[in-house]
């Protein structure tokens, strides 16, 4: 009795080492996370699993923030949490500033002796102050079609924050996922766990109701009919900002957020007259062009602003496209009886963005350009950002939606893939049936 007691034990064991083992010789070459739409917020939130025991935590999608947060201070419960001790190699990849106490009793977030960062709510602009620590994360590998087995970071370098950091965060959510340039993004922990390309690539539905997608790691980016967009994307250099653009950041720190050298802008072939010094990023850091899912909607310096939508009210009017009165917050807005529907959206002027040279242009066309108010109201999908922006031109996301974005962190690249429209799908058609 005692000795087949034993037995099962033994190879329950076994079976375990093997299931374990098992799993840590599966090296997945890429990973994928789903990306939905908060229809009140227009944020982009995912989903990826955290703690012990696991639970899937919501995190707004913030493709050029630091790091990842969460809130600690509410509900966080997990035997693997540790944070980090001051001085640990954890604190220094975390580039973290001193050394803290807490003085209340332990808990997630609150723990003596551990060094601190500054989590930033980079919706609203708060930073605050927060515990490095470590905690297990899983996710879903995929073949570049389908999801396939869960994997899993044990040590996985996050911020801990107060609840009152989510203020300003779509209803749900516990933090933001940052995917930005610094040894702690989510791309370069990835990366590190499963040795594969520092690259990760964003694909945002543009419909609420259906999921798009972020890979980790290369292509194949496949999109049901079996498209694979990897194959068929424009490059164009990413520029480092000296200067960080965080809410909160220690000097000579460096920006993580991921810029693009857009050098003029055109409307339907015509180049918009507009102060080409604005494009490019100064010493202080102010200037240029970046990509973010943060801000709904591309904003743009007021200068640059006025230019390019009095070019474009005046290439509609040449298409007997008729104006009407603005609809906050856009002031460039149109009859939508006076505009035919294509496969790229509304048929209105094309915007271009050249970047390095004329044979590198980001079109922009209705389905990006343009957003529905009303029945009868369709408006220039961008905003006014004022006189004096930190950054002149700031991509939002409804200018990525139904685009691949793939960044290339190593070779300090960025690849896309104009409207995937014009190729007959669209970023919420990745086969979310896993094969694992
Ligand atoms: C991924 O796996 C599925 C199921 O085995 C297969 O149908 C598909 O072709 C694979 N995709 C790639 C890009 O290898
Ligand atoms: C162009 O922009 C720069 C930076 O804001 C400014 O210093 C300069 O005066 C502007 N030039 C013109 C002609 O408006
Ligand atoms: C749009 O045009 C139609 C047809 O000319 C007209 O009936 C309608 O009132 C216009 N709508 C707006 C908001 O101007
Ligand atoms: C999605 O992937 C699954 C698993 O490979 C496959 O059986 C299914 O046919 C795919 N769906 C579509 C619509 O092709």
């Amino acid at each position: 009795m005692a000795s087949s007691l034993q037995y099962l034990l033994f190879s329950t064991l076994l079976l375990f080492f093997s299931k374990s083992l098992a799993q840590q010789s599966f090296r997945p070459k890429a990973l994928v996370i789903p990306v939905s739409k908060d229809p009140s917020t227009l944020q982009y939130i995912t989903s990826i699993n955290q703690r012990t025991p696991s639970l899937s935590i919501d995190l707004v999608l913030d493709v050029g923030g630091q790091f990842l947060w969460v809130d600690c201070e509410n509900n966080y419960v997990s035997s693997t949490y540790r944070p980090a001790r001051c001085n640990s190699a954890q604190c220094s990849l975390a580039r973290a500033s001193g050394c803290g106490d807490c003085f209340s009793a332990p808990r997630p977030g609150c723990n003596h002796n551990t060094c601190g960062v500054s989590p930033d709510n980079t919706v609203t602009g708060t930073a605050t102050s927060g515990e490095v620590a470590q905690d297990v994360v899983s996710v879903q590998s995929t073949n570049g079609s389908n999801p396939g087995r869960v994997v899993t970071v044990p040590k996985f370098i996050f911020s801990c924050a107060p609840t009152s950091l989510l203020e300003g965060l779509a209803s749900g959510v516990v933090g933001m996922a940052g995917l930005g340039r610094t040894r702690i993004g989510l791309p370069s922990q990835f990366a590190a766990a499963f040795s594969f390309n520092r690259k990760f690539a964003i694909c945002l539905s543009s419909a609420t109701t259906a999921m798009g997608v972020v890979f980790f790691g290369d292509g194949p980016y496949v999109f049901l009919p079996g498209i694979d967009v990897s194959q068929s994307l424009q490059y164009t250099p990413l520029f480092i900002n000296p200067v960080s653009t965080a809410s909160a950041f220690t000097q000579g720190e460096p920006s993580s957020e991921y810029f693009i050298g857009v050098k003029s802008i055109q409307i339907d072939d015509t180049p918009v007259s507009i102060n080409t010094t604005l494009l490019s990023i100064d010493k202080k850091g102010v200037g240029g062009t970046k990509i973010s899912t943060v801000n709904p909607y591309t904003v743009l310096e007021s200068s640059i602003y006025k230019a390019v939508t009095r070019a474009f009210v005046t290439a509609a009017s040449a298409r007997n496209i008729a104006r009407v009165a603005g609809v906050a917050p856009f002031d460039t807005c149109f009859n939508a009886s006076s505009i035919l529907g294509t496969r790229l959206g509304a048929s209105v002027p094309t915007i271009r963005l050249v970047l390095q040279n004329e044979n590198v242009i980001w079109r922009i066309f209705g389905a990006n350009s343009m957003v529905q108010v009303s029945d009868e109201v369709l408006c220039l999908a961008f905003v006014n950002g004022g006189s004096n922006p930190r950054t002149s031109i700031v991509i939002g996301g409804h200018q990525l939606e139904d685009n691949l974005i793939q960044f290339d962190l190593a070779t300090s690249r960025l690849g896309f893939s104009s409207t995937l429209r014009g190729r007959q799908t669209t970023c919420a058609n990745f086969n979310f049936t896993s094969i694992a």
